[in-house]
């Protein structure tokens, strides 16, 4: 069995590139502070669920959070939606129009479920980066997909959403399935999504949104901040972070500012599509 590693990609993709984090926001907070003896102003926080966080330590406080539920992270996905968030991916591979020979990022792609489709859809002709930032769930995903055979047309990359480390015009599809809601600067995050697509490519963005009627957001309401995080106690002995997990949801802008989000970073025929109500909504934009 063969595994294509990073280096022999026509990519700039090494080590370095890939784990630099530049953050302009904490920069300024930094040049700020500097000049101004330390002065808290709140354009240098930013959200981490519910807390106001400095900008640049945001990243840090989501890195724990997956390399303390990588182990654990596909039994409590199943667990925690029913099963249902093999439907949520199904429905986004069937979006993709992924075809045989062409190339696909996913981004935030942790342990690799939509990995594991592409890299069948595309066939050895064809290739699938699976890259995240979080090398605890690279690594759970990475052995996921070797264990599960599929090899040949699949390369493991850290990289950050907001900066990603590929030549400009790489893919003709990217996903982001659960992961855009923890990028510090998501506006960044798809603009960088946007560089690195080729004219005509498809973006996908899968993620947890606003419910449509109030009712469900009841109900949706008590089973996050009740339930999940006594799962998360019972099961991983991490109430913690499953309690990050419902409050970075609530936090994560709606469906609508989402989309004009991808039509302000130059997004063309940006649409969406509810899915279990809204829990979740797949957004989908297409480079000019
Ligand atoms: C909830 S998991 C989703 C994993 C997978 N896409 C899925 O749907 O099962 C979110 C992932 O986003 C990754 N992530 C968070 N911030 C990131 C960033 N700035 N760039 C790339 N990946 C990031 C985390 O490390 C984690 O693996």
């Amino acid at each position: 069995m063969e595994e294509r590693s990073v280096s022999r990609l026509p990519f700039h993709n090494n080590d370095r590139n890939s784990r630099q984090v530049y953050n302009p926001g904490s920069l300024r907070g930094w040049a700020m502070g500097a000049e101004k003896g330390e002065q808290k102003s709140e354009e240098n926080y930013t959200d981490f669920g519910f807390k106001k966080v400095p900008i640049a330590d945001k990243a840090s406080h989501v890195s724990r959070v997956f390399h303390s539920v990588a182990g654990r992270y596909d039994m409590m996905n199943d667990l925690m939606s029913g099963g249902i968030h093999r439907l949520w991916k199904h429905f986004t591979i069937e979006m993709s129009g992924v075809r045989a020979g062409q190339r696909v990022l996913d981004i935030a792609g942790g342990t690799g479920d939509l990995t594991a489709k592409f890299s069948r859809l595309v066939g050895l002709e064809g290739l699938v980066v699976l890259a995240d930032i979080n090398d605890s769930m690279l690594r759970v995903g990475r052995d996921k997909l070797l264990d599960s055979g599929t090899s040949g047309n699949v390369v493991f990359a850290q990289a950050d959403a907001q900066y990603l480390p590929f030549p400009d015009n790489s893919f003709d599809c990217i996903t982001i399935a659960f992961g855009l809601r923890n990028v510090t600067d998501k506006s960044l995050a798809i603009a960088s999504m946007l560089r690195v697509l080729k004219p005509g490519g498809r973006l996908l963005v899968l993620e947890f949104s606003k419910p449509v009627s109030p009712a469900l957001e009841k109900v949706y309401d008590f089973y996050s901040f009740r339930i999940l995080p006594l799962m998360g106690k019972a099961v991983a002995n991490d109430a913690d972070s499953y309690r990050y997990l419902a409050e970075s949801i609530r936090m994560h802008p709606d469906q609508e500012t989402l989309k004009g989000m991808m039509e302000a970073a130059g997004f063309a025929r940006c649409e969406y599509h509810n899915l279990t109500g809204g829990i979740v909504a797949l957004h989908k934009g297409i480079k000019p």
